[in-house]
């Protein structure tokens, strides 16, 4: 059987247009700009406030463009998976509704729970299918609308999000170029240190769980830094010294973005200066699914063919993980 890498043909986006700044943000909690600048590196973020539109929507207009981008029509696409922890409903899957939406007639199509590490977990899993020659061509789409599940009275959480939807088109190759290589890791988290305690089948939507707001984030936000600081750091080295990279060889690091200081210690582990790293947390915040294929949308004209690129994240789950991708469009 010839040799099959999955490869990225094509990149999109959608961003709301409404900018929630910490200005905006200091009217509603007891925070200020200078705070969430210095402790999370966030100025700014998108929110999708149409209460009519919701992730699929973001989903579907990033997917289209990836689709444009690719130059691949919708019929060609075998499968659609769709990365969020904000689906427009618990069922049908978000991934149905964009399947239908962008006309991808001949796709099956399911969405991926690994909150921000989603899209990461979403590319290895599809590109695996692509290898496998089982499908051809497929889209991955990162989205979440995190302002649905977002206390906009608790100061810990609600600065840090933002609304977003990223996507790509994956496609075979026979090139030595694409997915190289992946390490992912998932610890259950029992303790709750990061989750949305009602809305599942353990605790339903009732009239107490509405009043205790518990169909927001909650989380142990200095544990889970202290959990992403290590996690992201210690498998973006390990994938590189599984695949003899060294600093130099590596062209970008494109990590989840839910805060700079935990990008700036993963970097550093790395042995990479501050101008490989993609970091636009400041304008978007942390869109979970969303972020990595945000970024390669905002970097996408700085890739050159045969870059080593590694994708990195650390999210709910608690999930974590690395890709080695080498670009080539
Ligand atoms: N504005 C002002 N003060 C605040 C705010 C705020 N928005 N939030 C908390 N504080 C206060 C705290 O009450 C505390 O005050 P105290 O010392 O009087 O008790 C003080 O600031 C320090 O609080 P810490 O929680 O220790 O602050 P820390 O430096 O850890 O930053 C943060 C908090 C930004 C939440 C950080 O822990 C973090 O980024 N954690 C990771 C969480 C995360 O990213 N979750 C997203 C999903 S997981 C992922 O994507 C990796």
């Amino acid at each position: 059987m010839a040799f099959k890498r999955a490869k990225i043909t094509g990149v999109g986006r959608y961003l709301p247009d409404y900018v929630l700044t910490n200005e905006e943000l200091e009217s509603y909690v007891d925070t200020n700009d200078e705070w969430i600048r210095t402790r999370t590196g966030i100025s700014e973020r998108r929110i999708l406030k149409d209460p009519d539109k919701a992730t699929s929507f973001m989903a579907t207009n990033a997917a289209n463009e990836a689709l444009k981008d690719a130059g691949v029509s919708a019929e060609e696409i075998d499968l659609v998976v769709v990365a969020t922890v904000t689906p427009d409903y618990l069922f049908p899957a978000t991934a149905a509704l964009v399947q239908k939406r962008v006309g991808a007639k001949n796709a099956f199509a399911y969405d991926l729970s690994a909150a921000c590490s989603g899209f990461l977990f979403a590319l290895s899993t599809v590109g695996s299918m692509i290898e496998s020659g089982r499908i051809k061509k497929a889209l991955v789409i990162g989205a979440d609308k995190m302002s649905s599940i977002m206390d906009f009275t608790d100061r810990s959480t609600c600065i840090l999000f933002g609304d977003g939807a990223g996507a790509v088109v994956l496609e075979e190759t026979n090139e030595d170029t694409g997915i190289v290589d992946f390490i992912q890791y998932t610890d259950g988290d029992e303790d709750n240190m990061l989750y949305q305690p009602a809305g599942g089948s353990l605790h339903p939507a009732t009239e107490e769980t509405v009043k205790n707001k518990q169909h927001y984030i909650k989380q142990d936000g200095r544990s889970v830094f202290k959990k992403a600081t290590e996690g992201m750091a210690d498998v973006s080295s390990e994938i590189m010294e599984k695949n003899n990279l060294k600093a130099d060889d590596v062209a970008w690091l494109v990590p989840h973005q839910a805060n700079l200081r935990i990008i700036h210690a993963t970097a550093r582990r790395m042995g990479l200066d501050k101008n490989k790293v993609m970091v636009n947390i400041n304008k978007y915040g942390n869109t979970t699914a969303a972020t990595i294929p945000l970024c390669l949308y905002d970097w996408k004209e700085s890739l050159n063919d045969g870059d080593n690129i590694i994708l990195s994240a650390f999210g709910g789950g608690l999930t974590w993980g690395a890709i080695y991708l080498k670009w080539s469009k």
